[in-house]
């Protein structure tokens, strides 16, 4: 397997748009170079898992396939999925492809129930994992020599660790705040004066208030980017946290099973969606019912395979993140995936239409008179569903402004998403506040 080389970007300038040779070595390959390293490592990671995940093994004995049949990437889709299902069965260890003793490090999903998800990782795993967050941050905006202010959780979760090795790799200075304790990390930002802040938007939110409350104004801190990511978020809410914080909010995506934060990520000077590190991870998108692949351009289910692990090869794996691939920009050889408006198991089914957190969000965000703070309450009455929206005022709104945002929210939602919702405007901070991944739907109906 070729091993990777000068996986961060060698520039110490500062400015947004990076010239091609501020660029690493893998970020400026052609689409060509790009698909033979990947067919390369597509084998190998192939062959690895077969060899030895005795799961993996039964699967591709199962469906009559074996690493020999991969002889191009379309090959792939040949090869059986895998679920998060797989790996709560391999509980804890079961998928690791490396003895126990060549794990150097652990990271689990809590999961709501049940078993959590482990994954593993070799030093070789922990170093590219360094490498393409590296390159995220770099990406976003962040320079060799910035402070960055890292608040995604440390522990279990692979947000907090996951950036704080890129940001050191890439050469900045991290602040590893963690999540909570939301007045002392206004005072940290405040006074260690750092360019960058890693942060669910929904936590970055808490944040903004909390430093208004203090009376300093958010427009005003050192902050030139947040890379934002671990949920789903809108276009509205960029605008809403670009305005709010005076910075550049560009979207991180990523998931354990895969690798952590760092999978995809936005380029500060697009803006167009998230560049997939495609020499580490492969893409596809299936649709979710018929499980074939789709085109380029079409939104379905993505589906990730790691081209470079050696703790946890994963292949063909079901995220559940709605999406589609597009052409590459700012980096022209790897593809984008759209923004994850949402996950298929966050996907409320209302009276039989679909509905997603963000695309309330979207409304909520454009209706004036409400704050950004809202909750999905799901109940049942007479054995029907209803959802109702609470979402907190603008606090310097008045009755009136409320009552007819009421009734505006409702209105859109009926004419956008094309269900009745009910709607309540709620007092200012009345709502549960997030101090990381935020719970967006509570669901209250009794079980069937
Ligand atoms: O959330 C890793 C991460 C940490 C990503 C920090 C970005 C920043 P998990 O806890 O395994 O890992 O959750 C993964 O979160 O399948 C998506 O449903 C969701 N998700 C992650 N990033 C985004 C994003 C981390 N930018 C799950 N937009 C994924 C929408 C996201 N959803």
């Amino acid at each position: 397997m070729t091993t990777t080389h000068n996986e961060v970007p060698n520039t110490r300038r500062r400015g947004s748009a990076p010239a091609l040779d501020d660029l690493s070595a893998a970020e400026r390959l052609s689409i060509d170079e790009l698909r033979a390293l990947q067919l390369e490592r597509l084998q190998w990671t192939l062959r690895h898992a077969y060899e030895n995940v005795p799961l993996y093994r039964r699967k591709f004995d199962e469906a009559g396939v074996h690493p020999d049949d991969c002889r191009e990437l379309a090959d792939l889709a040949k090869f059986p999925y895998t679920t998060k299902q797989d790996l709560r069965d391999a509980y804890p260890f079961g998928m690791f492809a490396v003895p126990e003793s060549e794990v150097s490090r652990i990271h689990a999903s809590s999961g709501t129930t049940g078993k959590p998800t482990v994954v593993g990782y070799t030093a070789t795993d922990i170093d590219n994992w360094a490498g393409v967050m590296a390159r995220s941050i770099f990406a976003a905006g962040g320079r060799p020599g910035h402070k960055v202010h890292v608040s995604y959780g440390y522990g279990l979760f692979t947000g907090g660790l996951g950036a704080h090795y890129g940001a050191e790799k890439l050469g900045c200075t991290v602040v590893p705040a963690s999540g909570g304790m939301t007045a002392r990390q206004v005072q940290l930002i405040t006074d260690f004066r750092p360019e960058v802040i890693m942060v669910t938007p929904s936590y970055m939110l808490t944040l903004l208030d909390e430093f208004e409350r203090q009376g300093i104004d958010p427009r005003s801190t050192s902050l030139q980017v947040g890379i934002f990511g671990a949920e789903p978020w809108t276009e509205h809410m960029r605008r809403e946290l670009e305005e709010r914080m005076n910075l550049h909010a560009v979207d991180i995506y990523g998931l354990s099973e895969v690798m952590g934060p760092g999978v995809a990520q936005e380029c500060v000077e697009t803006k167009d969606g998230l560049h997939i590190w495609e020499d580490h991870f492969y893409p596809e998108v299936v649709d979710p019912l018929e499980d074939t692949v789709l085109a380029d351009g079409v939104t379905g289910e993505l589906v990730f395979t790691s081209l470079t692990k050696q703790a946890l090869p994963i292949i063909r794996y079901r995220t559940r993140d709605l999406t589609a691939l597009r052409p590459g920009t700012a980096r022209p050889a790897y593809r984008r995936m759209d923004k994850v408006t949402g996950r298929s198991d966050d996907m409320i089914i209302l009276r039989g239409v679909n509905v997603f957190p963000t695309q309330i969000e979207e409304i909520v965000l454009g209706t004036d008179g409400l704050a950004p703070h809202f909750q999905l309450r799901l109940t049942r009455q007479d054995r029907m569903d209803h959802l109702t929206v609470l979402v907190e005022a603008d606090p310097d709104a008045p009755q009136e402004r409320r009552r007819a945002a009421s009734s505006e929210v409702a209105e859109r939602v009926k004419d956008g998403v094309g269900v009745t919702v009910g709607v309540e405007v709620v007092d200012p901070e009345s709502l549960e506040r997030s101090v990381g991944k935020l719970r967006r739907v509570v669901d209250q109906r009794p079980p069937q």
